[in-house]
């Protein structure tokens, strides 16, 4: 991220980057196709608009497969010194953290959703923000989990200028009744929640191995892979309800898409292509996919409504409801004193 940026100290400025992986929100109300009149004019304009890339996951490490050093290695090298008070930078963190929506409307479920996000993101949130582990790991956790001196609760305290939300996709969670005898012991389990991604057979969301990603299939033509609808489709809708949650007062700073280019990724391999560019793995040519040009436009101002196609992707069933999301950012914000 860029030094030029200046987020006000102790202001929870919230980042977020966005993954296009497996689900996201479900809908079924809200107003439709009013997304696609998102314009760059509805953001702040010190809103920072960006796309992301992880070095290791495109380049590799210097050494190995033919690679040489890269203006990053280079950088490493020479500015081994470089540091916060001398570059005036900032220092934030990255969570992966998605939204668990509960599996009913039960305050069972609803409870368990706000535990999801308590062992997931609250984990640590909390002791940033407040300096102590949420209520419900320390209640359910008990002696297995750490306990913070008063020193290290002021030393964790506030100790960031941003956060940043590395936001995948969404799942269900459904509460897991505790029984007596069986005394949590994991991570995975400690938190009583049924972590789901259908419901009656029914996804949460479309599933992105097969549509927002397109698998990675070198029998596809690439006039065909770069014509990516889905993901403008899919960003537009994002950027939508990013600007609603501004608007109802989260902290949002910037917005950067993951993947500048298609990648590497770690459990996938070559099999899911996340970029704005497509990359000919076998050349190493990078092509435009239109929602890089699509993203550009959108940030100089120019973007127009870009309506899908019925067959070409998501229907108006699938149009995100407002409040649903807003509703998630406000969670994942809640530690934002907003
Ligand atoms: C909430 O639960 C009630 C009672 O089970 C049910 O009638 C209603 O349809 C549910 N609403 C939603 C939005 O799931
Ligand atoms: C989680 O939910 C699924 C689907 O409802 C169910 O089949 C499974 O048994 C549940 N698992 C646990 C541990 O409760
Ligand atoms: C490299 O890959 C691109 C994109 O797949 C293709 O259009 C181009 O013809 C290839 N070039 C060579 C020299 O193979």
């Amino acid at each position: 991220m860029s030094n030029r940026t200046k987020f006000n100290r102790n202001t929870l400025g919230l980042v977020i980057f966005l993954h296009l992986d497996l689900t996201m929100f479900k809908s079924t109300q809200g107003p439709l196709n009013e997304y696609l009149n998102v314009r760059r004019s509805d953001f702040p304009d010190d809103f920072l608009f960006g796309a992301s890339t992880s070095a290791a996951q495109i380049e590799g490490s210097t050494k190995s497969g033919g690679k040489g050093p890269s203006a990053w290695d280079q950088f490493i090298r020479e500015f081994p010194g470089c540091n916060m008070a001398t570059q005036g930078g900032q220092i934030g963190i990255s969570h992966v953290a998605q939204y668990f929506e509960p599996y009913s409307n039960t305050s069972l479920d609803e409870e368990a959703s706000k535990r999801a996000i308590d062992f997931e993101l609250g984990w640590f949130m909390e002791p940033l923000v407040r300096g102590d582990y949420p209520e419900s790991m320390r209640r359910l956790v008990k002696d297995r989990l750490p306990v913070f001196t008063a020193e290290e609760k002021e030393l964790v305290k506030g100790s960031f200028d941003f956060i940043a939300i590395s936001y995948y996709s969404s799942r269900y969670a459904k509460d897991i009744p505790t029984t007596p005898n069986a005394a949590p012991v994991s991570y995975m389990v400690d938190s009583n929640v049924n972590v789901t991604v259908e419901k009656d057979g029914v996804l949460i969301g479309p599933n992105a191995g097969g549509s927002y990603t397109e698998k990675s299939n070198d029998n596809i033509p690439i006039s065909q892979t770069l014509k990516d609808d889905i993901r403008i489709d899919f960003v537009q809708k994002h950027l939508y309800q990013t600007q609603t949650a501004i608007k109802n007062g989260v902290n949002v700073k910037g917005y950067f898409y993951y993947s500048l280019i298609d990648s590497f990724e770690w459990g996938e391999g070559y099999t899911v292509r996340y970029g704005l560019y497509h990359v000919d793995f076998k050349n190493l040519t990078r092509s435009p996919k239109e929602s890089a040009k699509w993203y550009h436009d959108f940030i100089k101002g120019r973007a127009v409504a870009k309506a899908m196609s019925k067959d070409g992707g998501m229907g108006d069933d699938d149009v995100e409801l407002a409040a649903e999301k807003d509703s998630a950012f406000r969670r994942a914000a809640r530690w934002c004193g907003t």
